[in-house]
């Protein structure tokens, strides 16, 4: 498994659940945005939302998607990459993106996730385990 892999299978699946850290409370919710960028896996968000907040104070997260029978789950950090290309790079990755946010509106934010871990599981095979 290589973070190529790990980038094409959570695009593959259309929608991961990406899990935040607020106080005690877990939240999750469903994601989609996915790119490679620079070597770094990364997602989208707007600024404004609950999960960005929870991420800025706490940027523990972990994903999960599934796939045919095989289930992805990544854990790590996720911090803003705050590089005007990267945000350019995933709205036109995801164009119909660019009727709610544009690289310049203060809102839209890639986050890239390090210190990650990613597994991959099914029921018939042993897990695969990538540490990026
Ligand atoms: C299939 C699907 C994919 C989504 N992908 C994203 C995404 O990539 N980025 C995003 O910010 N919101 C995405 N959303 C919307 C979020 O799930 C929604 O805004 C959610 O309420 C954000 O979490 P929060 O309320 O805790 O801030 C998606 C929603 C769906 C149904």
């Amino acid at each position: 498994m290589t973070l190529e892999t790990v980038c094409q299978f959570l695009r593959e699946a259309g929608t991961y659940y990406l899990a935040t850290v607020d106080g005690d409370q877990p939240r999750v919710r469903p994601f989609g945005t996915v790119l490679l960028y620079d070597g770094k896996l990364c997602i989208q968000t707007g600024k404004k939302k609950d999960v960005a907040k929870q991420i800025a104070r706490n940027p523990k997260v972990e994903l999960c998607a599934c796939k045919g029978g095989e289930w992805l789950r990544v854990a790590g950090e996720m911090a803003e990459l705050d590089d005007r290309a990267a945000r350019v790079a995933m709205l036109d990755r995801y164009p119909e993106l660019r009727a709610m946010y544009d690289p310049d509106d203060g809102n839209t934010a890639v986050l890239a996730l390090a210190h990650g871990v990613a597994t991959l599981a099914s029921f018939t095979a042993p897990p695969e385990t990538l540490a990026f």
